[in-house]
């Protein structure tokens, strides 16, 4: 039966304008919330470069955050997961807690106990409305289908038990709380080192059962690279106590200044991480580590000059025809560099500390520092382990640790061997 009255049509229209009116104000007020929503996603995606969350998350040439790449330790070979809000194989079905879990307490949605791989020891030091925001990012991503290996974990670490052991002794959960005495700008700093920017997970010892000895990023290899993270507080490593406040702004956010470059895993903090923090940040992490650097006694009496015993003088004088020959050009005959080109090798504290690992690695693989918007196009390093012998490389490196007034312990070819790493 149809009902086609005068009233009938009227009330037609009229459901339709109040049903266009209500979807009208519905999409206003989902607008409204989306906005709110995008500031915190926005916000997110700031905090996950400072975490370099990216970095781990991603496998080279794959879809970011879907995860994949493989990170070897001691303990075994550990993959990345997919954090990507895809429901199967992501975090597609976590919520805001399901996420603080693992960010804060290292635990997954279904209560497992995640690896340390996982630098939830450093970041549990952030709040909870960073975290919220990260997520709110992280969801904000494509979900991308791509499921998770499993992990090559050699026994007994595999094993969950041990794991808890290894939490009630090692891991000191809880945000970061500010130190009253000190500035906002020192407290900022701070918190970023020790917390989104995990500077600790390399900047320290660790002990045989790979946690770290102290917070105190007093330097350390790191498991599995075989790169020595230098002390962030020694003046013999890289403590920037006597640093300029832009000096060291200057190395965090280009990846060089005129004392010293960024190389292998810090090159790659830098431009994946660092560069994109704002400047105001990056100082704040500058006044924070200059604060943490110890400052040389300057009462010492100034350094005496080594003598050379004539056998070490002998055994340097092949290392600088290698250096003549092959380094020279570069880094200058009195290994004073090139300003932003050429990393100066005389008083350069990563030539003199008391690892040479990172140095021979240089000089086996050669290297760049980072790409960044403050540097975009980087001079590199050619690598020599195919063009010279490791003897000439433990010559080379023996010479530059110790000429031009540079002092540092003598390398030898089993050093160079040892430094491969496999
Ligand atoms: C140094 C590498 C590394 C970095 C940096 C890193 N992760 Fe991870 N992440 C891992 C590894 C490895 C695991 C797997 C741990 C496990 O399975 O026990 C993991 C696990 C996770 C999990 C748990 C996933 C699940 O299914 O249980 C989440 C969530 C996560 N990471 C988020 C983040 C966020 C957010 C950041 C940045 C703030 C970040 N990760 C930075 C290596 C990293
Ligand atoms: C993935 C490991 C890793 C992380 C994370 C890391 N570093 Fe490093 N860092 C290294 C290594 C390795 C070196 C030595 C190579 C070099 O000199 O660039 C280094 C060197 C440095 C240097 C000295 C550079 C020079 O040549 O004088 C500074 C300063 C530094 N890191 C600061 C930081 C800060 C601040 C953070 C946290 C925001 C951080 N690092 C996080 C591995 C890391
Ligand atoms: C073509 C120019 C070039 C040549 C030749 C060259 N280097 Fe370099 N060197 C560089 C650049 C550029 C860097 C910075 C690389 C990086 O950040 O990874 C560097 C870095 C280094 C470093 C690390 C310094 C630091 O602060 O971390 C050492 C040590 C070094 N070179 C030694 C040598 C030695 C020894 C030779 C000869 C066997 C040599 N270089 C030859 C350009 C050169």
């Amino acid at each position: 039966m149809k009902r086609t009255s005068k009233t009938g049509f009227a009330s037609k229209w009229q459901v339709i304008i109040i049903v266009a009116g209500g979807l009208l104000s519905m999409m206003t007020s989902v607008q409204t919330l989306a906005d709110s929503g995008d500031d915190q996603a926005r916000r997110g995606e700031y905090l996950a470069r400072a975490g370099n969350c990216m970095g781990c998350h991603t496998t080279r040439g794959g879809q970011p955050y879907a995860g994949g790449r493989k990170l070897d330790t001691p303990f075994g070979q550990f993959v990345t997961p997919n954090i990507t809000s895809d429901n199967e194989t992501g975090i597609g079905r976590w919520n805001e807690e399901d996420f603080w879990q693992a960010l804060h307490h290292g635990k997954s949605r279904d209560g497992r106990y995640l690896y340390p791989a996982f630098p939830y020891t450093e970041y549990t030091k952030v709040t909870r409305q960073d975290a919220d925001a990260i997520f709110a990012y992280l969801r904000s991503l494509p979900a991308v289908a791509q499921s998770n290996p499993s992990h090559t974990i050699r026994s007994p670490y595999d094993n969950q038990s041990l794991l808890y052991l290894w939490r009630t002794w090692y891991f000191k959960e809880g945000v970061y709380q500010p130190d009253k005495s000190k500035s906002d700008e020192w407290n900022r700093g701070n918190y970023l080192v020790q917390g989104l920017g995990h500077c600790n997970a390399c900047h320290t010892s660790r002990n045989v059962w790979g946690a770290s000895q102290d917070d105190k990023l007093t330097g350390g290899e790191i498991m599995g690279t075989y790169w020595y993270a230098p002390s962030l507080v020694s003046p013999a490593e890289a403590g920037v106590g006597e640093w300029s406040i832009d000096d060291i702004v200057e190395l965090l956010s280009t990846g060089i200044n005129s004392h010293a470059v960024t190389s292998g895993p810090m090159a790659t903090i830098v431009r994946q991480s660092l560069q994109h923090l704002s400047e105001q940040d990056i100082r704040s992490i500058a006044v924070y580590l200059q604060s943490l650097g110890e400052k040389p006694n300057s009462d010492k009496a100034p350094k005496k000059v080594r003598k050379m015993p004539e056998r070490v003088r002998q055994y340097l004088v092949l290392g600088e025809e290698v250096y003549e020959k092959h380094c020279q050009d570069c880094h200058g005959k009195s290994g004073q560099g090139v300003p932003k080109m050429y990393p100066p090798l005389a008083g350069n504290r990563s030539v003199t500390m008391s690892s040479p690992l990172n140095t021979i690695r240089s000089v086996l693989y050669g290297g760049y520092p980072p790409a960044t918007t403050g540097n975009p196009r980087p001079y590199g390093m050619p690598p020599f382990q195919h063009l010279i012998q490791d003897s000439e490389i433990a010559s080379v490196v023996s010479y530059i640790r110790n000429a031009w007034g540079n002092l540092g312990s003598l390398v030898s070819s089993e050093d160079v061997d040892k430094s491969r790493g496999n």
